[in-house]
C-alpha cells in the first residue's frame, strides 16, 4: 500500500471504529481499580474469579468507565488467564498479590492433561460481550483481548507474577520443544477465543504481550512474535492491537505483521517509533505514573504526548496499565486534555 493509502486506510480505521473525528482516548485497566463503583460491586461478589464470572456484573462494571470516566472505548472486564484455566490449568487470583496457579507444566506428562481451548469453554466471557454490546447500545466500541501466547505460557510454567519469569525462560533454555509445543496449544486456544469474542460482538481485540521485555531479541522472535503473527494471520474478521510491553527491540518487525495498531509502553521514543512502525497506527504512551502529577503537569505532559503523535494515526492511552491509587479525576483530567487538544 502506498503512504498516501496507509493514510487514508488508518485514519478511516478510527473513524469506523470509533465513529470519531479527533484522537479517540480509553486505558488500559481502566475497568475497575481506581473507581468506587467498581469496588462496590468487587465487593458484592465472593472473589475477582466469581466476578469474571458473571455476566451482568462484568457487563456493569466494564461500562463503568465508559459512564464515569468518558472514555472513548469500553474493554471487556475479564482477564487473560482464563485461557490457561480453559485448557486445564486452574488459576487462583490471591487477594492483594495477584495470581496463583496450583499445578504448573514442567513435563509432556503437564502437557498431556491440558487441550487446545474451544471459544465456547468461555461461554461466561461471550455473555458478558453479547450484555455489554446491549448496554452500550452502539455508544463507543467494545475491545476484547487475550494475553499473547509468550506472557500466558510465562503465567502457567512460573506458577504466578515474578520479577525475572526465570523459570519459565529456563524452559526456553532447557526444553524448547516442549516449550513450542505447549506455546503452539496456547495459540491455538487463544485464535478460537478471540474469534468467539468477535462473533459475540467485540469491534477490536488487543493482545497483551507483558512479559515481553524480558526475552532477548532472537529469543523474542522464536518464542513469542512467532505465535502473535500466527494469531494476526488467523483474525482478519476485526482490527487487532499488538501491545507488547518492552519489546522496544522488537518494533521494526512488528510493521510486519497482519495487526492494524501498535501499542506503545512508556520507554518507547515516540518520534522513533513512528518512523519504524510508518504502517501502523500507533497507541499509547504516556507514563501511567505521569497521573500521580498536579492537573496542571497532566495537561502538559498529555499536550507534549499528543504534539509528537501530530500527523500519525494515533489512540491516546497510557503506555501500562492504570495503578489502582489513582485519583479518578486526574484520569478524567487526561481523558479531557485528548478531548480537548486532538483534531
Ligand atoms: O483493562 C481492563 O480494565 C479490563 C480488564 C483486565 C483485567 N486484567 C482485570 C483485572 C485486563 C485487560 C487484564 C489483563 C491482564 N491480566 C494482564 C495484561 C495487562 C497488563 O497489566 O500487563 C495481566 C498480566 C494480567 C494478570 C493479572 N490479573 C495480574 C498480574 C493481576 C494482579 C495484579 C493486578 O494487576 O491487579 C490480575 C488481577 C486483575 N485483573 C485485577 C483486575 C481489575 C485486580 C483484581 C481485583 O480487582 O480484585
Amino acid at each position: 500500500m502506498s503512504r498516501q493509502g496507509f493514510y487514508f486506510y488508518t485514519h478511516m480505521l478510527i473513524q469506523t471504529v470509533f465513529k470519531l473525528n479527533r484522537t479517540p482516548v480509553w486505558l488500559m485497566r481502566q475497568a475497575g481499580r481506581v473507581l468506587p463503583e467498581y469496588r462496590k460491586v468487587r465487593e458484592s461478589v465472593k472473589d475477582f474469579k466469581a466476578l469474571v464470572k458473571s455476566p451482568a456484573l462484568a457487563a456493569e462494571v466494564t461500562i463503568q468507565p465508559v459512564d464515569l470516566l468518558g472514555v472513548d472505548a469500553a474493554i471487556i472486564f475479564s482477564d487473560i488467564l482464563v485461557i490457561p484455566e480453559a485448557m486445564g490449568l486452574n488459576y487462583e487470583m490471591k487477594e492483594s498479590k495477584g495470581p496463583y496457579f496450583p499445578k504448573t507444566v514442567h513435563t509432556y506428562s503437564d502437557l498431556k492433561e491440558l487441550h487446545v481451548s474451544q471459544g465456547e469453554e468461555l461461554q461466561y466471557v461471550l455473555d458478558a460481550i453479547a450484555l455489554t454490546k446491549k448496554g452500550l447500545n452502539g455508544r463507543v466500541p467494545l475491545i476484547g483481548f487475550a494475553g499473547a501466547p509468550w506472557t500466558i505460557f510465562a503465567y502457567m510454567i512460573e506458577g504466578g507474577g515474578s520479577k525475572t519469569f526465570s523459570k519459565a525462560k529456563k524452559m526456553l533454555y532447557t526444553q524448547p520443544e516442549l516449550a513450542h509445543q505447549l506455546l503452539d496449544m496456547i495459540t491455538k486456544s487463544t485464535i478460537n477465543y478471540l474469534k468467539a469474542q468477535i462473533k459475540a460482538g467485540v469491534d477490536l481485540v488487543q493482545l497483551f504481550d507483558s512479559w515481553a521485555g524480558i526475552l532477548s531479541p532472537e529469543q523474542y522472535d522464536e518464542f513469542s512474535m512467532r505465535y502473535i503473527s500466527m494469531i494476526c494471520d488467523a483474525i482478519p474478521e476485526a482490527p487487532k492491537t499488538v501491545f507488547a510491553k518492552g519489546a522496544f527491540f522488537a518494533r521494526q518487525k512488528m510493521n510486519d505483521l497482519k495487526c492494524e495498531v501498535i501499542g506503545l509502553d512508556w520507554n518507547m521514543d515516540i518520534t522513533e517509533s513512528r518512523k519504524m512502525m510508518p504502517s501502523k497506527v500507533l497507541q499509547g504512551n504516556l507514563d501511567p505514573c505521569a497521573l500521580y502529577g498536579s492537573f496542571d503537569s497532566i495537561k502538559k505532559e498529555t499536550k507534549h504526548m499528543l504534539n509528537l503523535f501530530k500527523g500519525h494515526p494515533h489512540i491516546a492511552n497510557l503506555g501500562h496499565g492504570l495503578y489502582p491509587d489513582i485519583e479518578p479525576d486526574k484520569v478524567r483530567c487526561f481523558i479531557d486534555t485528548v478531548k480537548e487538544h486532538s483534531g
